[in-house]
Parts: C-alpha cells; structure tokens; sequence
C-alpha cells in the first residue's frame, strides 16, 4: 500500500550520508481516507520513521515508542508556532500548517503552561462526572427528537449537537449557536486544504472566531463563573492580564477541540455495533462494559490522526536523521496499531486491558478534554443501546469525512430504528 523507497536525500545535512526512508502519504487524500488502517499498518511494518514529500515535506512516525518520544521530548520536537516570523520553519502542529496561532496547543513550556493550568480545573476527571447529568439530559433531549419517527441521521441528531452543545455550555456561550459553530467546525477540519469548501469553512470560522473575541472582551471586565470568564481575568506569572489574542485563541482551540473529536468517536462507535451485532447485544446486556469498551474506540478510530511538530536540533528517531528545522508528524492512528504494544492490534476488542492508545497523544499538551470527551461517549452510547438498541445504518447512504487527516469523521450516518415515544425532555435554550 505504501511504496517505501530509499535516497540519499538532497539534503546532506539531513541526512548525514545515510539513506532516507521516502514513502508517497498524503493524509488528506482520497486513498489515504478509504485505506487508512492498512496504510497504517505498512508505515508499521516497513518504514516507522518515513519522510514524505506532501505539503512541502515532512517526517511520518508511526511506532507506538517512537510517537510518545516525539509527544514527550519537547525540547527536541517544538509545537512552536512562529506567528510573528513567516520564514521561521516553527510552523505549528498542523500539516499543512494554519495561518492562525492555537493556544495552548502552538506554544511551548514555559509558555504554554498557565493555559494548561488554568485549564486543568475545568475539564479534570471530577468536573467532567460532576457534568455527567447535563450530558444525559441532553443526549435525551436529543433522541426524544427522533425516537418517535423511527428514522434520523445519527451524526446531524445525537453526535454533533451532544458534544457542541456541553461545549459551549462550559465555555459559557448562548447554547442556541452549538449548530452554526458545529458547522463551522466540522467544514474547516474535514475539507481537503486549499478547496473552495475550505475557503468557506475557514470564513465561517472567522465569523465564530470575532463573535469569540467580542465575548472575551465583555467577560474582561465583566466575569461571570465560565470559563471564557476564567481565562479572560487571569493572569500570568508577570501578573498581568494574559494576551487577549492568545486567550481567544485558546477558546476556540476548546470549541474545536471539544466539538468534532468526540463526534468522530461516537459515530465510529456506532458505525462499528452496527456492523457486529453480537459485541452490541453483549453491550446492552452489560451496559457497564461500555467504558472499557470506548476506550478500545479511541485506540481503533484514532478520532484526531496527526499532530506535527519541528524538530529543534539534528535528532536521530527510528533509524532515521531528521535535520534541525525539518517537520514531524505523529501517525496516531498507526501507533495505536503498533504490534509492540497491542496483542493483535487489527481486531476490536472491547475488553482490551491495558489500552496504551495514544488517541489523546501524551506529554505536555495531552488532550485536557480527555476525560470530559469519554464521559460523553459513555452517555451518549448508553442511552443510544437503552433506546433504539435495535438501530440499523444505511451503509450505502453513509458519508465520510472528504478528509480525515485531521480528524477522522463522518458526515452522516443514517439510520432506522423501531420508533419508541418520547421522554418529554427538550434542549435547553
Ligand atoms: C475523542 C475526543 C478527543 C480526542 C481524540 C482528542 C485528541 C487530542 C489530542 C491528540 C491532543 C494533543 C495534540 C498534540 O499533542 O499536539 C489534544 C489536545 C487538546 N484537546 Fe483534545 N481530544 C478530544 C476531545 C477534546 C475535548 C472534548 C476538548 C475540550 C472540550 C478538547 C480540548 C483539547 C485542547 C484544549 C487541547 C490542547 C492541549 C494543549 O495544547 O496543551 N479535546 N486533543
């Protein structure tokens, strides 16, 4: 699948006289989105640490212990995002890099750190329980929209407004704009680069993004308890108010990391029970299975698929020598494959114990919003085998992201069920 070839590389330095490992990958392609998992699993087998030429070029690492050196070893390997120097090969963690600096995500330690903790209190494992109750309320309110008609898009009626809209709530922003957020969203991280939708989705964005700011100045210096009102009024070692743009910033980095990763992971889910009849029956049979089994979700879909960062010194990583300055990207999906640390890491099982995926990557920037976003996933896929267990997708109407190099999602998923009455519960706002 992958055609590994090797060079001596142009670039002497870079490769210090030895051969360079060249595989053809571009994650936003068609052939990667139809044949990811045995793409995947060749970079594995054959070329762990791989360049390829896409997007200007870039380091492919794969191995399950090679990715975590990568995600811990900031030092070596920067998220640095050089905003104010184009020239500057600090790029950011996303290929091809985003013109738009994401906080705490693009800034290193010391640097990053204040964001992390300030963080830390919202999304920490006692507050994502203590929301468990608004997220069953409305993941109810949401299948009482469509449980009467026995028929719904899974992805438009329960996975995309559930997490969008538990989002916003924490960030303290009206509920009633989860759906022109979400679409934003979800256009921006599934559109191939440079297309038309993209240019689209990226002005959608924008709109979201100066709707963020004016609420972030409001909040400056007039808080209430959510967290746009956090970040807005706190400061930094200095004392001194934090940087307004980087504080926008990291308010949307929340809404985007909050709104389309858990989306992918429960539709996955639901894609993935569909199709195995038997895992889903034991599922409902025993409900309290499900939070071992999300977390074999996340290691098999691998929700977000690629970070990068640019290596700040020459560094030797599997074998191969990646030149000061060159870009990094960690394969997410391919190191929760690795056979070094999954027994038979192909098949799904949904009582693996120990799970060392890194679908919420690991280090200084590991997911804040890990334990809110399986919270979700658990509810959300409770309530769905409590209350249309029976659910059947239309595979020949389902759609996936044009893209999944960034996240790896899908468009729709529609669906039929046996129609049940409703439970009298309605969204909020
Ligand atoms: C299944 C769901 C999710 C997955 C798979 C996921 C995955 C990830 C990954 C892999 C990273 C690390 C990126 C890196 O190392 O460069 C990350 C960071 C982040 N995630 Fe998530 N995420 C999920 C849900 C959420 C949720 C629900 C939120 C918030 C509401 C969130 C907010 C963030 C933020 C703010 C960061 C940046 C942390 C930092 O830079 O220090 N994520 N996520």
């Amino acid at each position: 699948m992958v055609e590994a070839t090797t060079d001596s590389g142009t670039n002497g330095t870079t490769t210090g006289g030895r051969k360079r490992v060249t595989v053809d990958l571009d994650q936003h392609s068609a052939t990667y989105r139809e044949h990811w998992p045995q793409i995947s699993d060749d970079l594995l087998d054959r070329c762990p640490v791989a360049w390829t030429e896409a997007y200007g070029g870039v380091w492919v690492v794969s191995g399950h212990q090679d990715a975590v050196r990568v995600l811990r070893e900031w030092t070596t390997f920067s998220s640095y995002q050089d905003h104010h120097d184009p020239t500057s090969p600090r790029r950011g963690t996303s290929t091809p890099p985003q013109p738009q600096l994401s906080v705490p995500l693009e800034l290193d330690p010391p640097a990053s750190t204040v964001y992390r903790r300030l963080l830390s209190g919202p999304f920490s494992p006692q507050q994502a329980r203590q929301r468990e109750p608004f997220i069953r309320e409305i993941t109810t309110a949401c299948l009482d929209r469509i449980t009467e008609s026995g028929a719904a898009d899974l992805v438009a009626a329960l996975t995309n407004p559930v997490p969008a809209i538990v989002t916003l709530d924490i960030l303290g922003l009206p509920l009633p704009l989860w759906e022109r957020y979400a679409w934003a969203v979800h256009r921006i991280v599934h559109s191939p680069p440079a297309s038309a939708q993209a240019s689209r989705a990226a002005a959608a964005v924008g709109d979201m993004m100066a709707d963020v700011g004016q609420t972030v100045v409001r909040r400056r210096t007039d808080p209430t308890d959510d967290l746009i009102s956090l970040l807005a009024t706190a400061t930094g070692d200095d004392g001194r108010l934090l940087p307004l743009d980087h504080v926008i910033s990291a308010c949307g980095l929340v809404i985007a990391g909050g709104v389309d990763t858990t989306t992918a992971l429960v539709s996955h889910a639901l894609h993935w029970l569909h199709r195995h009849p038997a895992q889903r029956e034991r599922l409902i049979a025993e409900p309290a299975r499900i939070p071992v089994a999300v977390e074999e979700f996340l290691r098999v879909a691998a929700p977000v698929q690629f970070m990068t960062r640019t290596a700040t010194r020459d560094v030797e990583l599997g074998g191969q020598r990646i030149a000061a300055g060159e870009r990094v990207m960690v394969s997410f999906a391919a190191a929760n494959r690795d056979p070094a640390v999954f027994d038979c890491p192909a098949q799904v099982r949904l009582d693996r114990t120990p799970n060392r995926h890194l679908a919420f990557g690991s280090g200084v920037h590991r997911c804040v919003g890990a334990h809110l976003a399986t919270v979700q996933a658990v509810v959300m896929l409770q309530e769905v085998l409590r209350r249309i267990p029976d659910y059947v997708i239309d595979e020949d109407r389902v759609e996936r992201y044009p893209s999944i190099g960034v996240v790896n999602g899908y468009v729709n998923l529609p669906a039929t069920f046996t129609p049940s009455p409703a439970t009298g519960v309605s969204l909020p706002g």
